[in-house]
C-alpha cells in the first residue's frame, strides 16, 4: 500500500512539475518522500528558486503561506487544512494594530510563524536563526516583537535594544521546565544540550547552543561531540539520526510533540496532488504587504 502509494505520489509530482516540501518535525514517511526538508523558511526559499510550478508543503498553515507568499507564480497545496499552528493563532492583525497605537509608533519585527495577515501589519520578519541580525539592523532603539515572548527575551538578551513583547509562546516548547533539563543532563552528563529559542528563558540559561531546527542540524554535523539532548519538537530526532547514525540524541523531555506537525499522511499528500487541493490563496492585498516584511529580512540574511 504505501509502497503504491509512494510511486503514485512520485508520479503526480512529475506530471505537475510539483515540488514536494517537508518540515524537519514531521513524520518519518513524509520526510523521506519529500524532495527538500529544512525548516520553514529555508524550504520557502529553495522552492522559489527551482522550475517548480507547484509546492506541495507538509508542514503547517503559516509555512505554506510563507511559500505563497515567496513564489506568488506557483500554485502553493496543503493537503490539510487542520495543520493550524498554536502560536500563530496568539495574534490577529486587528489585535496587532490596537497594541502599536498603544505603545506608540515603533518597528514590529514579527516571527515567520505568524499568520499572513500579520505580517502584512508588520516592519521586518525575522526566524529563529536570523532573529538578532534582524533587530540589529534596525535603527531604531525600542520595537515590538511578535508572537513569540520566549524568542523576543531571548533576542533582548543578546542585543541593546529596548524589546517590547507579545505575549504569545509554542506550547510544545514554552512547557519545557528546568527541571527537565537538569533530570536530561544528569541521565547523559556528556552530551551537549541544543535548544529552540522558543524555550522559555530558565531553560535557555542552561544551553550550550540556542538554535533554529536547521541550525541543530548543521551544530550536530559539525561538532565534535558524540551525543546531544534535543530541546524542540521531537520530529528532529529523525532527520539528526539520520544524518548523524554514530551519534546519540536524547530528548529533554518526552511531550514535545506537536500534533498539528503529525497530521498530514502519504494519503493526504496523494489526494493533494489528484484533486489540486487545498490552495493557499492570500489575498493580493495582503500578500502584497507581507511579502515586504519577508523581502525586508531577505536583504539582512541573504542581501
Ligand atoms: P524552525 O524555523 O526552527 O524550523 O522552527 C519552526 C517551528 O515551528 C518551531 O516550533
Ligand atoms: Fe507552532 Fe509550536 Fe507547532 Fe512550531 S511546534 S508549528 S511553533 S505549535
Amino acid at each position: 500500500m504505501t509502497e503504491t502509494t509512494t510511486r503514485q505520489i512520485r508520479q503526480l509530482l512529475r506530471e505537475r512539475n510539483a515540488i514536494l516540501l517537508a518540515h524537519n518535525y514531521e513524520p518519518p514517511e513524509i520526510q523521506d518522500i519529500a524532495d527538500l526538508t529544512g525548516d520553514s523558511l529555508e524550504l520557502s526559499i529553495k522552492a522559489g528558486k527551482t522550475d517548480a510550478e507547484m509546492i506541495v508543503f507538509c508542514g503547517v498553515l503559516f509555512m505554506a503561506e510563507t511559500a505563497a507568499i515567496v513564489s506568488p507564480d506557483k500554485t502553493v497545496l496543503t493537503p490539510r487544512l487542520d495543520t493550524g499552528c498554536a502560536m500563530a493563532d496568539m495574534i490577529t492583525p486587528e489585535a496587532l494594530k490596537a497594541k502599536v497605537e498603544e505603545l506608540g509608533q515603533m518597528p514590529v519585527v514579527t516571527y515567520v510563524n505568524s499568520p499572513a495577515s500579520v505580517k502584512a501589519e508588520s516592519t521586518i520578519c525575522c526566524t529563529s536563526a536570523n532573529a538578532i541580525a534582524v533587530v540589529n539592523s534596525l535603527a531604531e532603539h525600542e520595537l515590538l516583537m511578535t508572537p513569540d515572548r520566549n524568542l523576543a527575551r531571548y533576542v533582548a538578551s543578546r542585543t541593546n535594544k529596548k524589546i517590547h513583547y507579545w505575549n504569545g509562546y509554542c506550547p510544545v516548547h514554552d512547557q519545557v521546565t528546568e527541571q527537565d533539563v537538569l533530570i536530561a543532563k544528569k541521565a547523559h552528563p556528556e552530551a551537549v544540550f541544543m535548544a529552540h529559542p522558543e524555550c522559555p528563558p530558565e531553560v535557555l540559561a542552561h544551553a550550550d547552543a540556542i538554535l533554529s531546527t536547521s541550525g541543530m542540524l548543521k551544530f550536530a554535523a559539525r561538532s565534535e561531540n558524540r551525543s546531544f539532548i534535543v530541546g524542540t519538537e521531537e520530529g528532529l530526532i529523525y532527520p539528526l539520526q539520520k544524518a548523524n547514525p554514530d551519534k546519540s540524541f536524547y530528548k529533554v523531555s518526552s511531550s514535545m510533540i506537536c500534533r498539528d506537525m503529525k497530521r498530514t499522511r502519504l494519503c493526504d499528500i496523494l489526494n493533494a496532488l489528484k484533486t489540486t487541493t487545498h490552495e493557499v490563496k492570500i489575498p493580493r492585498i495582503i500578500s502584497e504587504k507581507a511579502s515586504i516584511a519577508v523581502k525586508r529580512m531577505l536583504n539582512v540574511t541573504h542581501g
